[in-house]
């Protein structure tokens, strides 16, 4: 069979029978091929031609694609017991709780392993209420948290929202960033409050100076739990271990999923102190999962640990996302009408247009340039930059030089039509 056969006949398969409407988004967005295989940062097509991954997966590709060790570490496993009998103790699931004590600062201590990150997020609110005995639940406006129940009720953009309602109760959003709306929430029922660090769906938004340590203090002074959503920024991704170190603080829940798994397994995690865990240990079924922790995710999480620890991805984020974000800086500068800003940390990178319709041209344009790139959820005005951790300067080289390729395209575009309305 040749490829256009096998690509004609997987769009067939998505239109017929598992989603028409992505069918024909895949199809606008230039992306009307198959991916095929992978290795470090490169994807390629069924056709062989090349992308440098600046997607990663959400992500998820912090070590690239298809790491040595991990894949290693799955195939040993693989050979062994993949999945967990759930009856006599799993080595590889208490060997990462273990690691995940280790890395993870202040006195986070115990883990929960789940099979993804919406997954991981719905473990921390169950922990945060039971523990607390309170129901309401205090969230950012534009979050991303997950598409399952508990997830949803704490997240933003309505269209992702309102079809599903009623959501769960007791869920209260205030703008990202403003304390003080924050803390005019708070009533004696509140039981915590879920942030990401920096806002990643939402469109790569940093928060105000001091303002996650204002949270921090107001939990502490109220006895409100905080729970950091890191399942995007933690795992060495803006930079440090956990985005919640450039800030000098620490949550009662910290919620880790996409790198965790090295790029090769699904696996998400919550992790908690000894006194918010005191709940859980009331009883030893209260909060399961019958694919959590498996042995095959956990391994795979323990190599990509090591990786990132040997490798010092943190420090290599750092240097890099300061150089790619200079560059982007700079070729931004020419095209005023089309770029707001350029925002991130680490390898954490945001590029907001003035108009979402600039992305949609854009985003095909760099897929052309041998680049993926992709749209923020909750915000398509921004186009956001994750490649994997061990990305090198000639790559991100090469990704500059096709951004400014594709910018100068889309402005010949549109300056033969009518300019783009700026719109969110
Ligand atoms: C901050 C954050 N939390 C939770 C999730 C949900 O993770 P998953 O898609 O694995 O359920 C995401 C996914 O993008 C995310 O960015």
């Amino acid at each position: 069979m040749n490829f256009d056969t096998l690509i004609q006949e997987t769009i067939e398969n998505y239109r017929s029978y598992h989603n028409p409407s992505l069918a024909r988004l895949l199809k606008l967005s230039g992306f009307n091929t198959l991916e095929w295989e992978g290795e470090g940062c490169i994807v390629k097509d069924i056709q062989g031609k090349k992308y440098i991954d600046c997607l990663g997966g959400y992500g998820v590709f912090a070590l690239g694609h298809r790491p040595p060790k991990v894949i290693q570490a799955v195939k040993d496993q693989l050979d062994k017991l993949p999945l967990s009998t759930k009856v006599f103790f799993n080595k590889p699931l208490g060997d990462l709780c273990k690691k995940l004590a280790e890395i993870t600062p202040g006195n986070l201590k115990y883990s929960f392993i789940a099979n993804s990150g919406t997954e991981a997020v719905e473990g921390a609110l169950k922990l945060a209420r039971f523990s607390t005995g309170r129901t309401q639940i205090i969230h950012a406006k534009n979050a991303f948290h997950g598409k399952t129940f508990g997830s949803l009720s704490a997240s933003g953009r309505d269209q992702y929202k309102t079809p599903f309602e009623p959501l769960l109760p007791d869920f209260v959003s205030v703008p990202f960033g403003d304390a003080e709306a924050l803390e005019s929430k708070i009533t004696p029922n509140t039981a915590a409050i879920i942030l990401e660090p920096i806002q990643g769906e939402g469109g790569i938004c940093l928060p105000p100076d001091s303002y996650l340590q204002k949270i921090r203090k107001i939990c502490d002074e109220k006895q409100i739990l905080l729970i950091l959503d890191e399942v995007q920024t933690g795992l060495c991704r803006t930079g440090d271990w956990f985005a919640c170190q450039h800030f000098n603080i620490v949550p009662d829940i910290l919620v880790l999923a996409k790198a965790l798994g090295g790029g090769v397994m699904p696996i998400g995690a919550f992790i908690g102190t000894e006194k918010v865990w005191e709940a859980f240990k009331t009883n030893p079924l209260i909060h399961t999962s019958t694919f959590g922790g498996n042995p095959l995710a956990c391994r795979a999480a323990l190599a990509a640990l090591e990786v990132m620890q040997e490798e010092n991805l943190a420090e290599k984020a750092k240097k890099n996302g300061e150089y790619f974000i200079s560059k982007l800086k700079n070729a931004a500068e020419n095209y005023p009408d089309m770029i707001q800003e350029i925002r991130g940390l680490g390898l954490m990178i945001g590029i907001e247009l003035t108009s979402p319709h600039y992305g949609g041209s854009l985003i095909p344009e760099m897929a052309k340039q041998g680049v993926l790139v992709a749209y923020t959820l909750n915000q398509p005005k921004v186009i956001r930059i994750e490649p994997p951790l061990i990305i090198q300067k000639n790559e991100i080289d090469i990704v500059l030089q096709a951004f400014s390729k594709s910018l100068e395209k889309v402005k010949q575009f549109f300056s033969k039509k009518e300019p783009a309305h700026a719109s969110s």
